[in-house]
């Protein structure tokens, strides 16, 4: 352990890709950690290797029932992060955010227990200013394919604020800019784990646009440490506050970058933009280097390599992944071919956005 005591952590997600993360950096630093998932996109493959830790344990559940354990301190990630998993099942998704917070808020208020909100960057939605800082209130469409999710999370941290009006409660709320590493889904549509999926394939890397619209990519054990960083800061930080990685780049540079890593033969195929799809986003991350000393250390080029080595072991089979497309979590059919579609394998069926999230 560094500098902490011992805290019990619940971590909501914690089979999904931050929230694997974070479970092991909360272990490393002592921890005991209560992974609690319905595995809709995670996966206990994300955390099987931490099975066998005897202050590691998983719960499957969906948090959009009311939960009842004793904890310390609470992450609440547990929320599809991608379009293609998100617009899936639009109502559950927005229940998630809105139902599953109020049952983290309740939880954390009943046991006093300090919780914490992974929000996102698409609070700000397609931003009229750049880069968002936190005071910005957002631009987005509140009946987009989008919505469930930015609407959803803007209510989450609604409810947040009120929580800690009305009942005093110890809160967080991170607005996390888009991340990426090992353990991404790979069928997911975000733009990393497409382009690094396309380039390993030499097949063509689907641009939406002319590439010109920027992103900025924070490597995710700097996310998780921000987050962390976070929960330790006494009740009178609550945010919103950025983390993300300033530096941004091109979808084009981005694309060109993966290429050249990976050596790939592929050609770059330009598609349309999705509805809503911002133009620019890049994290203003001042609020977080001054209030919890936290800043990115990992550079772009060296955090795709390593996802790029670990799609190289998972993915790069050949043909098609080995994971799975997420069930919808009222067991009805899958929309697998909405994931299909989207990779370019048959026509597509319901229209889903694409993109990053
Ligand atoms: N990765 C990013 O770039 C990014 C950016 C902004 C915000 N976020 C936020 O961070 C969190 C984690 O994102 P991620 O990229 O790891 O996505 P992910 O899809 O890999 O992880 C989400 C996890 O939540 C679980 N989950 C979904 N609905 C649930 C429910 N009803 N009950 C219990 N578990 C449920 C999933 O099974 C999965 O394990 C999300 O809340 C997301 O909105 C992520």
């Amino acid at each position: 352990m560094t500098f902490h005591a011992k805290r019990r952590v619940l971590v909501s997600g914690g089979a999904g890709f931050l929230g694997s993360h974070l479970c092991e950096l909360l272990l490393r630093e002592g921890h005991e950690v209560l992974c609690v998932d319905n595995f809709f996109t995670g996966t206990k493959q994300n955390v099987v290797h931490l099975l066998d830790q005897p202050y590691f344990e998983i719960l499957r559940h969906d948090v959009t029932f009311p939960l009842y354990v004793e904890t310390d301190e609470i992450y609440n990630l547990a929320c599809p992060a991608s379009p293609i998993h998100y617009q899936l099942d639009p109502v559950q998704t927005t229940k998630t955010s809105v139902h599953g917070a109020i049952n983290m808020l309740g939880l954390a208020k009943r046991i006093g227990a300090k919780v914490l909100q992974a929000s996102t960057s698409e609070v700000y939605g397609d931003p009229l200013i750049h880069p968002q800082t936190e005071s910005y209130w957002g631009h987005t469409n509140p009946i987009g394919r989008r919505a469930c999710y930015d609407e959803g999370k803007r209510c989450a941290e609604t409810l947040f604020f009120d929580y800690r009006r009305q009942h005093a409660l110890s809160i967080k709320v991170a607005r996390i800019f888009n991340t990426y590493g090992e353990r991404m889904h790979p069928n997911d549509g975000r733009v990393v784990s497409n382009f690094i999926v396309q380039a390993l394939r030499n097949e063509p890397i689907t641009l939406y646009g002319d590439g010109s619209q920027t992103r900025s990519f924070c490597y995710v054990s700097d996310l998780v440490a921000g987050l962390y960083r976070l929960m330790r800061t006494g009740d009178d930080i609550t945010g919103p506050i950025n983390l993300g990685n300033p530096t941004e780049i091109s979808i084009l540079q981005l694309a060109e970058t993966i290429i050249d890593i990976t050596n790939s033969r592929s050609k770059l195929m330009r598609t349309a933009l999705p509805a809503d799809d911002p133009q620019r986003r890049r994290p203003d991350i001042s609020l977080a280097e001054s209030l919890l000393g936290w800043t990115p250390t990992v550079t772009l080029e060296h955090g795709l390599r390593r996802t790029i080595a670990h799609f190289e072991r998972t993915v790069a089979d050949g043909t098609r992944s080995k994971r799975k497309a997420p069930r919808r979590v009222d067991g009805l059919p899958l929309a697998t071919e909405a994931l299909k579609a989207a990779s370019g394998a048959v026509p597509k069926p319901p229209k889903l956005d694409a993109g990053a999230s």
